[in-house]
């Protein structure tokens, strides 16, 4: 059997590398094919540079050519890892938002799915690891961060910085928190368009007197809608975490919320799916888990994507009241819930360390519209 270069060539065109859009190919992912006889070498190059991505690419080149070509090839398959380089350390200076270390987004696709919940008590968590933390309530249509934290009649003091006036993030349990809720009556709805939603979150951000963090972290409105795209306009986020529970319905729009961070005009790093209400345990016996939304969904979506699991989350009942009264679940010391948020937040950390290791800054894009199209820019 000899094996021919453009039957290869052909297979390789059926495999996308992931983050890369296009197939392998077209993206120069190969950089060489040789093929003597039954045997054949590729040599490809890819920027993923996780071992797990590596091995994904290899079993599907493997895949690939067996399938499309001949079933008994020997192939070996060379890869480089072509990760960008790391950003030196003068070039953290020119931060858009001063002091301002890392910036996390936790999304979800479907509502309900307890990004709220989540992100309240990871803000807790790493404030008690020493962090420090603020929180942004960019859900500006249901804003719940002033209920969780239990700061709801509050209002952000107005203070002057070099000479500018600026709000003062509202503290409760070491973490800075600003909300939209500050500023509109409980149950007043605000039903606003994209860009008046845009303004009011840029001031939260740009005109506030955030200080020096470890940590923002950004709890978004649901969905994938145009809020979205007007917060990563505006900021260079590390990286996004996506919540779900675990039934199909949740999943599938997990996956879009994945897809919609790792889309080339966007590409923020996506750092790992939480698995929330993942199991049900009765607060006494829990040991008793009852998957009563299914199993593993998530763990198996994030192998699908290729991206970490960063944990999971019960559903556990002092989890809702705990919320309801404005004392995250979290600070509840030596409780099994402390001990699950405590493991997702250091495995949120950890990937917040890798990304920077091996990843270069997030820019914030720039939307143009030109003549009824819309086309998404680097800066
Ligand atoms: N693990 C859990 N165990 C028990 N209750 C939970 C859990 N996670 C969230 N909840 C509850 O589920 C409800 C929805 O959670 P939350 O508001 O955090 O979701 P969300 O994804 O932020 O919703 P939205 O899409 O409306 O912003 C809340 O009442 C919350 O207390
Ligand atoms: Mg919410």
């Amino acid at each position: 059997m000899k094996l021919s270069k453009q039957d290869i060539l052909k297979a390789l065109e059926t495999i996308t590398v992931p983050g890369e859009g296009q197939n392998m190919v077209e993206s120069g992912s190969v950089t060489n094919v040789v093929t003597f006889g039954d045997e054949v070498i590729v040599d490809i190059t890819i920027k993923n540079p996780s071992l797990q991505a590596r091995k994904k690419t290899e079993v599907e080149i493997l895949q690939a050519i067996h399938k499309h070509v001949y079933e008994k090839a020997k192939i070996k398959v060379n890869v480089k890892v072509d990760a960008p380089e790391k950003p030196q350390a003068n070039t953290i200076k020119g931060k858009p938002i001063p002091g301002i270390q890392n910036i996390v987004a936790v999304a979800s696709g479907k509502g309900g799915v307890g990004k709220s919940t989540v992100t309240a008590n990871i803000a807790i968590m790493l404030a008690k690891m020493g962090f420090k933390v603020g929180v942004l309530d960019a859900d500006i249509y249901g804003p719940s961060m002033p209920i969780m934290f239990d700061v709801e009649m509050e209002k952000p003091l107005s203070v002057t910085v070099d000479g500018k006036s600026k709000m003062k993030p509202v503290e409760n349990y070491g973490v800075k928190i600003l909300s939209i809720g500050f500023f509109t009556k409980p149950d007043q709805a605000v039903i606003w368009r994209g860009p008046m939603a845009a303004k009011a979150l840029n001031q939260m951000i740009f005109d506030a007197a955030w200080g020096e963090l470890d940590f923002l972290l950004l709890d978004l409105p649901p969905g994938t809608g145009d809020i979205h795209l007007s917060i990563m306009q505006s900021l260079p986020i590390t990286g996004a975490v996506v919540v779900s529970t675990p039934q199909n319905v949740a999943l599938a729009d997990a996956k879009k919320g994945v897809a919609m961070f790792q889309q080339d005009s966007i590409n923020v790093p996506v750092l790992g799916i939480i698995e929330n209400m993942a199991y049900f345990t009765p607060e006494e016996l829990p040991n008793n888990k009852y998957y009563i939304f299914g199993k593993e969904g998530a763990k198996h979506l994030a192998e699908d994507l290729d991206v970490p699991l960063l944990g999971e989350i019960p559903l556990v009942q002092s989890i809702r009241e705990a919320g309801d009264v404005g004392r995250p679940a979290a600070m509840q010391v030596a409780t099994p819930t402390e001990k699950a948020f405590e493991k997702l937040t250091q495995n949120v950390v950890q990937e917040v360390v890798n990304r920077n290791e091996n990843l270069p800054e997030t820019e914030a894009i720039k939307i143009t519209t030109m003549a009824g199209c819309s086309a998404v820019n680097k800066k």
